[in-house]
């Protein structure tokens, strides 16, 4: 059987990210993060396209070296046409056509929340791939979505944040509590040492499987104010605890949704993805159901869980075995739909 390499390429956010598979074994992964964004808190869509724009040769120079091919034995050129912000995914875009354009091979376009999901098909030493039909939770700093995964390309959306991601909820709240970007980190490291029931911070009511973490963020802004105002160093001296009880409000959100989920699909495979599955609070619930109420759960390596090219290759690689190819006049798409 002939094998075939797909160049993957990633630029929907902050990360640069090119990755080449053979098959659907990964043969090198490469992501260059955009510190920039740091000292202003949050991703600058304007300053996020200009470094897509001198990092992405580099970043495709050194996926290919890393995995030991020329160009010239390419068969498919994959990359991220939405959804994302639309500076960033214009330059993996014009990139990938390019490429494809002059080596005359396929171009493949990529939903990145498909690859979010998809990634859990890398194929992966002890990696055990979850079974159709499952359920998919993509949490990360730009998605929070519950997705009935049927087939490779059948998926439907059951639930999604209507304002914040859970991510976002995280950087936010570390923000008002004086953490550097991205917080989510620092928080999960924080709440390890602290009691998450020292502060009660209420769950949003939010009907069926939609999310909304807005309302989180300005209950823990109100908090803080009232708190600060008492004793100054109320955040200083009781930073664990405040953290904990911010993670042990976000996992329980997170959990009520997907028991809702399991309890109104009878689906019991959970696969998760997305930068926030790195979670350790995420982690030890997810282990517990597993426990608690027989369910399977899947979390891929962390690498193909935050923003990355590989998850885009894979996804190409799917399409390429199905000859689903692009028009090369395909356009970046900012609200792409699954
Ligand atoms: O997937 P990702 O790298 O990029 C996108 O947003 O697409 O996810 C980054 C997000 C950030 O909001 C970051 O704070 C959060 O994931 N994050 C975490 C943890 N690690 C990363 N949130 C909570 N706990 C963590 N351990
Ligand atoms: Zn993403």
């Amino acid at each position: 059987k002939e094998n075939i390499y797909i160049l993957g390429i990633e630029s929907s956010c902050d990360d640069t990210s090119a990755a080449v598979l053979c098959n659907d074994s990964i043969l090198s992964n490469v992501v260059a993060s955009q510190k920039i964004h740091e000292e202003y808190g949050g991703v600058v869509p304007e300053l996020a396209s200009r470094a897509h724009q001198s990092n992405i040769v580099p970043v495709v120079d050194q996926a290919l070296e890393k995995a030991g091919i020329s160009k010239k034995q390419l068969q498919a050129i994959a990359f991220t046409r939405g959804p994302g912000l639309m500076g960033s995914l214009l330059v993996g875009t014009s990139f990938a056509k390019s490429l494809a354009y002059g080596l005359d091979i396929p171009l493949i376009d990529v939903n990145h929340m498909q690859g979010h999901i998809l990634a859990h098909f890398i194929e992966e030493d002890g990696y055990t791939k979850p079974p159709f039909p499952f359920l998919a939770m993509t949490i990360s700093g730009g998605h929070t979505q519950i997705v009935k995964v049927n087939n490779y390309f059948d998926m439907e959306v059951i639930g999604e944040t209507i304002d914040d991601a859970v991510g976002e909820a995280y950087d936010k709240s570390g923000k008002i509590l004086g953490l550097g970007y991205p917080a989510g980190p620092q928080i999960d490291q924080l709440a390890q040492k602290g009691n998450p029931k020292a502060y009660k911070f209420t769950k949003p009511k939010v009907e069926g499987l939609n999310f909304s973490f807005s309302g989180l963020k300005t209950a823990i802004l109100y908090f803080v104010q009232r708190e600060t105002k008492a004793n100054p160093d109320f955040v200083k001296d009781n930073l664990a605890d405040i953290c904990a009880s911010i993670q042990y409000t976000i996992i329980g959100i997170l959990m009520d949704k997907l028991k809702l989920a399991v309890k109104e699909t009878g689906i019991t495979h959970i696969a998760i993805g997305g930068g926030v599955s790195a979670n350790s609070g995420i982690r030890i619930a997810l282990k517990n159901a597993e426990q608690k109420f027989g369910w399977i759960t899947y979390i891929p390596k962390f690498e193909y869980t935050t923003d990355n090219a590989a998850m885009i290759a894979i996804v190409g690689y799917l399409k390429y075995l199905e000859k689903d190819f692009s028009d090369f006049d395909v356009m970046a798409t900012a609200r792409l739909k699954i």
